[in-house]
């Protein structure tokens, strides 16, 4: 069925698809009562229930007003109650885009800084008692210039996130699970077990998307297998020899990031990381490269022609069907 030009919610018109997920598709919209584009996230009636379970995250997230993450405008059924939809604040690019846009060349400042940004949204996230499970650069977006908020760096999908805390506050007890879930390349050495996931795995997730980030490929990236369990396994074993096993492989890499994988390791499964040491090391790492030039702008893209074609394109006008 062609979805573009219908309405949501008597509101909301689908524009252009702009994504496709596991669970479903992502669309740009324009909001007609308030003449700006929105971002549309659609899953079939008959799908398995992760809307729901994302939308409740939105909900404590935005009760927070917490920096970072994308306003809820609607949650419900539509298109002849086939589907569900969230509609979400439209925002900028992915950092898998500015990434490629970049040509895979980000300065280190600008990591430093996509590393402390993070890991206030991870604080942030696992405050209200919820693990993101499926940190990757795909996940990760920044704001927009008309909304003056292009240097926030953006945490999305919460479609894989569990609760690590019941509502009353209790951490979830170790154990293990059938379900692999999130993305091969960057999950956590313990999701490879089954093992349940805690607040540090998060954390170790973020540390392979920096180095994925500063070396531009990965031990593991290059592993394939027909059979994903197989490929999960083999990686698994590349992970363990090469993160755990005194191999680092990152040896020019500054310190700052053996320092932050050697905080995470440290941590136990119930134990509240302390964020505030991972900003620290990223924080110094910057002061060392900036000094106290306060000039340099806090992302390498903003200057980049691609990018800035994206940001003057037609994002802020009604569409013409
Ligand atoms: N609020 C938004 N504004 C602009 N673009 C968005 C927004 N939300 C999602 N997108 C785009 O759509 C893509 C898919 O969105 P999202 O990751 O939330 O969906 P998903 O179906 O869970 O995807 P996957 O299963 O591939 O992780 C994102 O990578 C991003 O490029
Ligand atoms: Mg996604």
């Amino acid at each position: 069925m062609n979805l573009q030009g219908k309405l949501i919610n008597d509101r909301f018109q689908l524009v252009e698809q702009i994504g496709k997920g596991s669970f479903g598709v992502v669309w740009k919209a324009w909001d007609q009562r308030k003449k700006q584009p929105v971002a549309v996230k659609l899953e079939s009636k008959s799908a398995k229930k992760h809307l729901e379970n994302e939308f409740q995250i939105y909900k404590k997230l935005q009760a927070k007003e917490f920096d970072g993450f994308t306003k809820c405008f609607y949650y419900g059924p539509c298109l002849n109650n086939t589907y569900n939809a969230m509609v979400l604040q439209y925002l900028g690019p992915s950092l898998s885009s500015l990434f490629g846009w970049c040509k895979k060349n980000l300065t280190l400042e600008t990591i430093c800084n996509i590393a402390i940004q993070l890991t206030y949204r991870l604080e942030c996230f696992h405050s209200i008692g919820y693990l993101h499970q499926d940190l990757k650069p795909e996940n990760i977006t920044i704001g927009t210039k008309y909304g003056n908020d292009q240097d926030t760096i953006y945490l999305i999908d919460f479609g894989t996130s569990v609760r690590f805390k019941s509502a009353n506050n209790v951490h979830i007890n170790p154990g293990n699970s059938d379900r692999i879930m999130g993305t091969c390349r960057y999950a956590a050495i313990r999701m490879h077990f089954g093992h349940y996931q805690s607040r540090r795995d998060d954390l170790e997730s973020l540390c392979y998307v920096l180095l994925y980030l500063f070396y531009r490929k990965l031990p593991w990236q290059d592993v394939k297998d027909k059979n994903p369990r197989k490929k999960w396994k083999i990686v698994r074993e590349m992970k363990r020899n090469k993160m755990l096993k005194n191999k680092w492989p990152f040896e020019d890499a500054p310190t700052a990031f053996l320092d932050y994988h050697r905080y995470i390791h440290s941590l136990g499964f119930y134990t509240k990381p302390n964020y505030r040491i991972i900003r620290g090391i990223f924080r110094r790492l910057q002061k060392q490269l900036l000094g106290n030039d306060k000039n340099i702008p806090p992302f390498c893209w903003s200057k980049k022609k691609r990018y800035l074609k994206h940001e003057s394109s037609k994002n802020q006008r009604a569409p013409k069907f």
